[in-house]
């Protein structure tokens, strides 16, 4: 005979598709097994006192990656201090960086009580497509230098989470090949102020197939990253002893991304950053050509957008003011971003900025990086009138870490601290995210 609790047992352990999200309570669970035994009348037998445990545990290699600072904990035991420095540092005196986590810990919550939230979602639509949630892997140059095939690995995670992922224009793999694994991939574009060169680039990404183009407006020039020159690193990277001593010492870096890649593919260059292929990832002598990013303009985005049929955004603006020449130029949407801290020092911390530029927004998407770690970051730039937002550092070292399954697992601790705090906070949609959920924190913490 079944009884109530076995009757649950099987439908209880149901799993969002591809591992999503911890077991979910059908809801339908517990109102069949009541019309089942006394169909409108909820029977004592209903009453459920115990759930199954998921069998579909987490990985045991991911046991103790609870929240997002923990994979740069353990991706710094595995990269080399050149690489590790490389993702994780900041330009002179790192300042934007800290302000981009201080900016989160200055808004507190007034969540709102006794309110039924077992129907919450955190999928968001964004330019017509909807994903499972809010917030997206940003562009990351190098990554597969950080990570085996790291690009790769990234747009399968985000192919699996059904979330967005932009390649990055220092990518290391061909933009064909990550369109291939992901089509729903974004491209983001560095791009000199010099409209040929514009053009040839902006048909190739056209020609392969890709509906969004991200043109980063925060890099006219490298900002200064004395981290990277003190720890060994650059970009083509110059094979000095002190780029030996740390790969040796961290062989499973250095067999399982570098040697394989080296091995199975030769040597990795720079695919995207022009139409044409750019220099290899290790060289003596030769250099990324990054001339005549000083001179991109308004002018070039207003081309841009003539030539370039899908969705268009722009990244890396902070300043208000930009924004409106930003929609005028014709973009589809914004990402608020001081590149993590990586470009400009004292350059604001975009949530700081955010409620001015959402309510000008008109009809353009405003999304917002840097510095996000946490679900309540997410609740808090969404409340404040983002429309999506983007992670950078925390996807990459999951990538190095655990590939594929790390980035998943990295989103999917995201995921579930959004849609808890959607619940602790009383709202069943994103879109029910508005200021008044939100207060300035009296003071520091
Ligand atoms: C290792 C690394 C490489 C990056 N490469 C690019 C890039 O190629 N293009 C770009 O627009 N932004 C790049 N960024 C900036 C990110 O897209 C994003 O704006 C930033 O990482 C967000 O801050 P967060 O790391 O605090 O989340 C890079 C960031 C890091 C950490």
């Amino acid at each position: 005979m079944t009884d109530g609790k076995q009757v649950l047992d099987t439908q209880v352990a149901t799993r969002e598709p591809a591992g999503l999200s911890g077991p979910v309570l059908d809801s339908n669970a517990v109102t069949t097994l009541a019309a089942a035994q006394a169909p409108g009348i909820t029977s004592p037998q209903a009453l459920v006192t115990s759930v199954q445990r998921s069998t579909n545990a987490t990985p045991y290699g991911f046991r103790d990656l609870l929240a997002l600072d923990d994979f740069e904990r353990h991706a710094k035991r595995h990269l080399p201090p050149m690489v590790y420095q490389y993702v994780v540092g900041a330009v002179e005196t790192a300042t934007s960086l800290r302000a981009n986590r201080a900016a989160y810990t200055r808004w507190s919550f007034l969540p709102r009580r006794m309110v039924d939230t077992s129907a919450r979602s955190a999928a968001t639509t964004l330019f017509g497509k909807t994903y499972s949630v809010p917030f997206g892997i940003a562009p990351l140059g190098g990554a597969a230098f950080v990570a085996y095939r790291g690009d790769l690995r990234l747009a399968e995670a985000a192919r699996q989470i059904n979330m967005p992922m932009i390649l990055s224009a220092s990518s290391l793999i061909k933009l064909e090949d990550v369109f291939a694994q992901n089509p729903d991939a974004w491209f983001q574009a560095y791009l000199p102020g010099d409209q040929l060169r514009i053009d040839c680039l902006v048909d190739r990404v056209a020609a392969t197939g890709f509906g969004t183009l991200v043109v980063t407006a925060d890099t006219p020039v490298l900002g200064n990253r004395e981290h990277n020159t003190r720890s060994g690193f650059s970009m083509p990277i110059r094979v000095t002893p002190k780029v030996v001593w740390q790969s040796a010492t961290h062989p499973r870096w250095l067999l399982g991304t570098v040697a394989q890649t080296f091995y199975r593919h030769g040597q990795p260059h720079f695919e995207n950053m022009e139409a044409e292929r750019g220099p290899p990832m290790l060289s003596r002598n030769a250099l990324r050509n990054t001339t005549a990013r000083d001179k991109l303009s308004w002018t070039n985005l207003e081309a841009i957008r003539r030539r370039w049929k899908g969705t268009l955004l722009v990244k890396g603006l902070t300043a208000p003011a930009d924004v409106p020449i930003a929609r005028d130029s014709g973009v589809d949407g914004v990402i608020l971003s001081n590149h993590g801290g990586r470009q400009l020092d004292y350059d604001v911390p975009p949530l700081d900025v955010l409620p001015e530029i959402a309510a000008h927004k008109g009809g353009m998407m405003v999304i917002v990086d840097s510095g996000i770690r946490r679900g309540t970051d997410v609740l808090k730039a969404l409340a404040l009138g983002a429309d999506f937002v983007f992670l950078g550092r925390p996807f990459l070292f999951a990538a190095a870490i655990g590939g594929t399954s790390g980035v998943a697992h990295a989103a999917r601790i995201l995921k579930e601290e959004v849609e808890r705090d959607m619940a602790l906070l009383g709202v069943n949609q994103l879109s029910q995210l508005t200021p008044d959920l939100l207060r300035p924190m009296p003071s520091p913490v």
